[in-house]
């Protein structure tokens, strides 16, 4: 049979890895696939740099749209990353009828719901699986392995920069700045490393993961987003002596009048598998009601992991390019006029657990003070430490775990207790799961 002829946009960290997998792999993906998967041009902006990929079969351009209106090719994979130009030569590449792959969980996240219309428009494909957890085929699990679920929730670790970064500062007590910039010679962090570290790439992957979960559009803008920026030394290690680990979590749920999208730094009990997972793997946690809770778990990030999901999509792709669009896997995995349009949850409605950290002068009735406020509000605590004040200070830090509760409780009190005269500071808020199954 005939080769399927594929054009990359973007030659770089995942570009190269894909390259390189279809080049090693080649008969074994031939064999999977039923013809050859051929990239026949590929589009960068340093002709120069990408000259080593340059092979009997493959042109390199300067111009991406000369990938997308080129006659020859049947997908169009696109590893630029960001908004523009990848959004306009995507919706070129649809509207000249061409199936895309894409990596960009940017992209997908703020303008998945364009994009599908339009490929649903066009009768062609568009293939993600590498946009959210790297290597892990979290994508296929969710939309084609749980089907005959109704998914309760999904709470992943789906940032690698961040997770290698928050292990190494554990247990190497490796400065943060040190570690980003591991992270980014080693190609894991995003262009703008303020992505990762500020929640923003987990909650692209994370409305990703929300859609195809609960069958809803695309509702990134309104995701609650915190990144791992102000996590300090002390409040790891008071976790770590509570039995706790801090991740940077995604958490989405279904509740009877909406859904929770989120994501923040989380105290997970160290007992849990996902609460172990370190460096830069990803590993997403899915409750279904028929299966249970399911771990999925691998490399998050990375040139040939990322390529895995890449090539994947490809090899999907080959086989269903022949087939009806109808008949066809639906791109948010249910039928796109089945969609809801579930509104996600204020925090001040969301539900959990808390760690709460703060400096007290170290005399009588403060923590009657604190606790009382506590009470008034129903707030329950399951948990208390106090930690001695140091040498020649008189301000000992009190950290304190509660019972689930509404975040409007915690705010409330954590406004009444930064009001007491015997508190320095502000209040640290860390939410926690339990992530039972
Ligand atoms: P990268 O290493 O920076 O590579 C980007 C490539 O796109 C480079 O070859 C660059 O060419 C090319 N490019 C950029 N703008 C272009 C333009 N206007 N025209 C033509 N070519 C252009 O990025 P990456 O890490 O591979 O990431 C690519 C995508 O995959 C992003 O959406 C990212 O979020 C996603 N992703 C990355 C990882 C990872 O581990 N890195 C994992 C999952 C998903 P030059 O080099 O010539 O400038
Ligand atoms: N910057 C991302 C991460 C790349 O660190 O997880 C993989 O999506």
């Amino acid at each position: 049979m005939k080769p399927i002829h594929v054009g990359l946009l973007g030659l770089g960290t995942v570009g190269g890895g894909t390259l390189t997998v279809l080049r090693r792999n080649k008969e074994e993906i031939s064999r999977r696939a039923g013809r050859e998967i051929r990239v026949v041009q590929a589009a960068v902006r340093d002709l120069e740099k990408a000259r080593k990929y340059a092979g009997d079969d493959l042109s390199l351009t300067g111009n991406p749209e000369e990938v997308v209106d080129n006659p020859a090719i049947d997908i169009v994979v696109e590893l630029i990353g960001g908004i523009s130009p990848a959004r306009e030569l995507v919706l070129k590449a649809i509207a000249n009828g061409k199936h895309v792959v894409t990596a960009n969980k940017a992209l997908i996240a703020k303008h998945g719901n364009e994009i599908f219309a339009a490929a649903q428009a066009k009768g062609v494909i568009v293939a993600f699986e590498a946009a959210v957890a790297g290597g892990i085929p979290i994508i296929k699990a969710i939309r084609e392995g749980l089907t005959a679920n109704r998914i309760e929730w999904v709470a992943g670790i789906i940032n690698g920069t961040c997770n290698f970064i928050l292990s190494e500062m554990r247990e190497k007590g490796s400065p943060f700045s040190e570690v980003l910039a591991e992270a980014q010679a080693k190609g894991y962090a995003e262009a703008d490393p303020t992505f990762d570290i500020e929640g923003i790439d987990a909650a692209h992957k994370l409305t990703i993961l929300s859609a195809i979960a609960f069958g809803v559009p695309m509702q990134f803008d309104a995701a609650y987003i915190e990144g791992i920026s102000r996590l300090t030394k002390e409040d790891i290690r008071y976790a770590e002596e509570l039995g706790y680990r801090i991740k940077l979590l995604g958490v989405t749920k279904r509740k009877e009048n909406g859904i929770e999208l989120r994501v923040h730094p989380t105290l997970i009990p160290a007992r849990r598998l996902i609460a172990n997972v370190e460096g830069v793997m990803n590993a997403v946690l899915v409750k279904g009601d028929a299966v249970g809770a399911t771990l999925y778990y691998g490399a998050g990030a990375g040139a040939e992991p990322t390529a895995s999901a890449v090539v994947a999509d490809l090899v999907d792709v080959t086989r269903l390019h022949t087939a009806d669009p109808h008949h066809r896997v639906p791109h948010l995995a249910f039928q796109p006029d089945q969609l809801t349009d579930l509104a996600v949850l204020p925090m001040a409605e969301v539900e959990t657990a808390y760690y709460l950290r703060m400096r007290a002068a170290d005399r009588p009735g403060v923590l009657a003070d604190i606790t009382r406020i506590l009470a008034d509000l129903a707030i329950s605590i399951d948990a208390m430490m106090q930690k001695e004040p140091a040498e020649g200070e008189h301000q000992a830090d009190i950290i304190m775990l509660t019972h689930v509760t509404q975040e409007k409780n915690v705010d409330a009190a954590i406004a009444r207790i930064e009001a007491l005269g015997s508190i320095e500071g502000r209040v640290t808020l860390i939410r926690m799961e339990e992530l039972k199954g």
